[in-house]
């Protein structure tokens, strides 16, 4: 059982390139943490430094109390998952999960009890026989997490293993992925791209940009407290609307003012900014079109033009524009908005993000 910890780590690739330039994360025992951020970020650097597949250029890691800056990748206790998990082609699933072990000459009954056990959790036992080639995607992806699991790894590091899977598949996988969690107990490291798997996954979720943690949290807050517009932009989909306002004085209090709109806000949040630019965000659930609600919003409503609906079964999604900048509201679809028509939608006062206009920070 271990948790893993980052102090101060620094990746400089060998063309002198850093792309890790401050590494600080505190990974729990037993947790699941997904390390989100777009294609370049530096995620599988960081799961790699994790797995020993690279060395940590600056700063401390450590896996459980060792420091293991300096141990071989064999040593440190730690099965790693691919996104191409190259299976053995000419090896039944059953040697497949068995060959490490007989490398490392375990006993074979162990070896026996370890794979059909990994087998049983996976519902793999009807293939044991049978060669990858003669799989689904899918059954292939549990052969290379039964192979990493035979190991009793005390952390598992996934790096995107489930990006080569049609739609359907990955979402069985995702739940599949999650209870082997909570069955095994042991730390899960999951690299992803895909926001949803993040959401739907992770205990924590790191979402990183350019090296550096954005922010660390739960998928909760992060959904409903993102701490700056990338986050914010980041998480949810379809993404958050920004829409530039203004924050003016009002009736003793304060509204952030666009076109027609006028949402009103708390004095305590936004005081310090009165007569400034700020961002408004806007998540597109968080527009509404039912009468009630656009009744008592006042003068939170936004008077939207729909260049495009999107039917997705139980809403609609109706794309729109405020000052030339696409906009987004998920109504449900049993309100027949169409292109072509004027809607009018209630802003969620309670729901809104503000963010600093300089620093993209939320206010
Ligand atoms: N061996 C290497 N030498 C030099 N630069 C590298 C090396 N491996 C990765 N990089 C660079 O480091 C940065 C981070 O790469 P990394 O593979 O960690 O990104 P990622 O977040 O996993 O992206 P993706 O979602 O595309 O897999 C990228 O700019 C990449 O070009
Ligand atoms: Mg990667």
């Amino acid at each position: 059982m271990a948790g893993i910890t980052f102090k101060h780590v620094v990746k400089t690739y060998d063309n002198g390139v850093t792309v890790i330039p401050d590494l600080n994360l505190e990974i729990k025992d037993k947790e699941f943490v997904v390390l989100v951020g777009p294609s370049g970020c530096g995620k599988s650097t960081t799961l790699r430094m994790i797995a020993g597949l690279e060395s940590v250029s600056e700063g401390e890691l450590y896996i459980g109390d060792r420091l293991v800056n300096n141990v071989a990748p064999k040593n440190r206790d730690i099965a790693m998952v691919f996104q191409n998990y190259a299976l053995y082609p000419h090896m039944t699933v059953y040697k497949n999960m068995a060959f490490a072990l007989e490398m490392r000459k375990t006993p074979k009954a162990e070896i026996d009890e370890k794979v059909r056990e990994a087998a049983r959790i996976l519902e793999l036992e009807p293939y044991l026989k049978r060669k990858p080639k003669e799989l689904s995607g899918g059954q292939r992806q549990r052969v290379a997490l039964g192979r990493a699991m035979v190991r009793n790894p005390e952390v598992f590091l996934l790096d995107e293993p489930l990006s080569n899977l049609d739609a359907k598949l990955r979402t069985g996988m995702r739940s599949q992925i999650s209870s082997l969690h909570k069955k095994l107990q042991t730390t899960f490291v999951y690299v992803t791209h895909d926001q949803t798997e993040a959401m739907t996954m992770g205990d924590r979720i790191c979402v990183m940009k350019d090296g550096v943690i954005q922010q660390f949290d739960t998928p909760q807050n992060l959904y409903n407290s993102p701490c700056n517009m990338f986050v914010a932009g980041f998480i949810g989909s379809p993404q958050m609307n920004f829409i530039d306002a203004r924050v003016e004085q009002a009736d003793g209090g304060y509204v952030l003012a666009f076109g027609e709109t006028r949402v009103p806000v708390s004095a305590d949040r936004i005081a310090s900014y009165a007569g400034k630019e700020v961002i408004l965000g806007v998540r597109p659930e968080d527009l509404h079109i039912e009468p009630e609600m656009v009744a008592a919003a006042g003068d939170a409503v936004i008077k939207a033009s729909i260049d495009l609906d999107e039917m997705m079964g139980s809403e609609i999604y109706l794309y729109f524009q405020i000052d030339g900048k696409k906009m987004i509201s998920r109504i449900p679809s049993k309100y027949a908005a169409k292109s072509g028509d004027t809607v009018t939608l209630a802003v969620d006062t309670d729901s809104i993000h503000i963010f600093d206009k300089e620093t993209e920070k939320a206010i």
